[in-house]
């Protein structure tokens, strides 16, 4: 392994899994139009916000009949909405392969404490069974995992008939792989993932059987109106047109719009799907020839072209107590962070300690061939001590 250090840097050295990287070209200038200092209930602010969720809808391919909404505090705002609003009259079956899903296993049990809650876990690295999973009970589940790059295959696992209401948390997952809205009842996820928008602000997809639901059932717990989709036991049609719980940040929107028009601009969701599948087959390309590193993920069917997640394989970093392995994603992150070659490439606090690049449609292939031999750089500089 050379230990030479590098000369040229990637043009941009953002690979993090969230904040993601900003759409290639992007500027403060994209953000010009931005309708600030106006109230968001004004006539031009609802066109703005009518427009993210209209843009939005046509580039997933939402179907007609489901409702979109922009909600408060991002993914976790959105999730938080649909489980408090919707669970508790039958069944839960929660996946949980990673840190985002057991934080919804928890809630689920810990925090509503729902009786009939089933957890189906697997370790880092693994997906657990779905053919365990009952479609009887309510589903939630997060399609791809971003702390442990593990993805669920396809949709096929899911009947397209199913009794309980499937929710999903798509957040790392949505304009960078199929995820057939159709099939699934609750979709959420916020801007600042594959289209490198900004935090704060979550998108909610509701089919129609999510809002008869709402309309149908009313949990015993109290809800705040953060989280409240229901008006007088009916759904709260005004969310779903443009009219939002709370104020929006304005040039959040704006930014948003900048990146669901580059989206359209370069060729929409094939085009997007297709980056992301470039972006891991370039890394997969960099495992192959790299002794060193492998995927979290061994099974190509569930490794995610998002969240890249690698594992360090070497005698000497696998001979190292737990302590002292956490600490090289950590020196080698350092050390590239003040070479302005990589930002926040190591693992997710919880998962095991490793490396973790973006390889949504905002990052170019280009920057990630320009990475590896920093990444190679950094590891032997880490290890030499
Ligand atoms: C799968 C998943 N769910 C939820 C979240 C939390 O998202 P947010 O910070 O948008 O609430 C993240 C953030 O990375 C995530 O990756």
């Amino acid at each position: 392994m050379t230990a030479t250090k590098p000369t040229i840097r990637p043009q941009n050295p953002c690979f993090g899994s969230g904040p993601c990287s900003k759409r290639p070209g992007w500027s403060p200038a994209a953000l010009e139009g931005a309708l600030t200092g106006r109230s968001h209930r004004s006539e031009d602010g609802r066109a703005r916000i009518k427009e993210v969720s209209d843009r939005s809808r046509q580039l997933l391919g939402v179907p007609a009949d489901y409702r979109v909404a922009l909600v408060p505090a991002s993914d976790t705002g959105a999730m938080g909405m649909a489980m408090w609003s919707l669970l508790g009259p039958r069944g839960v079956d929660v996946l949980a392969w990673e840190s985002f899903g057991q934080t919804w296993a928890d809630d689920i049990t810990e925090q509503l404490k729902l009786p009939g809650a089933r957890v189906l876990s697997a370790d880092y690295g693994h997906i657990p069974d779905l053919a365990q999973i009952d479609f009887g009970h309510d589903v939630v589940f997060t399609w791809n995992g971003t702390t442990s790059g593990v993805r669920v295959p396809d949709a096929s696992f899911i009947p397209a008939e199913h009794d309980g209401l499937v929710i999903c948390d798509a957040t790392s997952a949505v304009f960078a792989m199929e995820v057939p809205i159709a099939r699934l009842d609750v979709v959420t996820y916020s801007w600042q993932k594959v289209l490198g928008g900004e935090g704060q602000h979550g998108m909610l997809i509701l089919s129609p059987r999510a809002v008869a639901r709402l309309e149908s059932y009313a949990p015993s717990w109290p809800l705040p109106k953060i989280f409240r989709l229901t008006k007088g036991g009916r759904l709260a049609e005004a969310i779903f047109a443009a009219d939002t719980i709370n104020t929006p940040s304005m040039l959040c929107v704006e930014d948003a719009l900048d990146g669901l028009r580059w989206a359209e601009t370069i060729g929409g969701l094939p085009e997007l799907t297709r980056r992301s599948q470039t972006n891991l087959a370039v890394v997969a390309g960099w495992v192959e020839r790299t002794p060193w590193v492998e995927f979290l993920a061994a099974d190509p069917a569930i490794r995610s072209s998002t969240s890249i997640c690698l594992k360090i394989v070497d005698e000497w970093f696998t001979g190292l107590t737990t302590a002292e392995q956490a600490q090289v994603p950590k020196k080698m992150v350092s050390l590239l962070e003040s070479e302005r070659a990589a930002y926040d490439v190591a693992s997710y606090r919880d998962a095991p300690p490793g490396l973790r690049l973006w390889g949504g449609a905002t990052v170019l292939p280009a920057d990630l061939e320009a990475v590896f031999p920093w990444l190679d750089w950094a590891y032997a500089e880490v290890k030499r001590g």
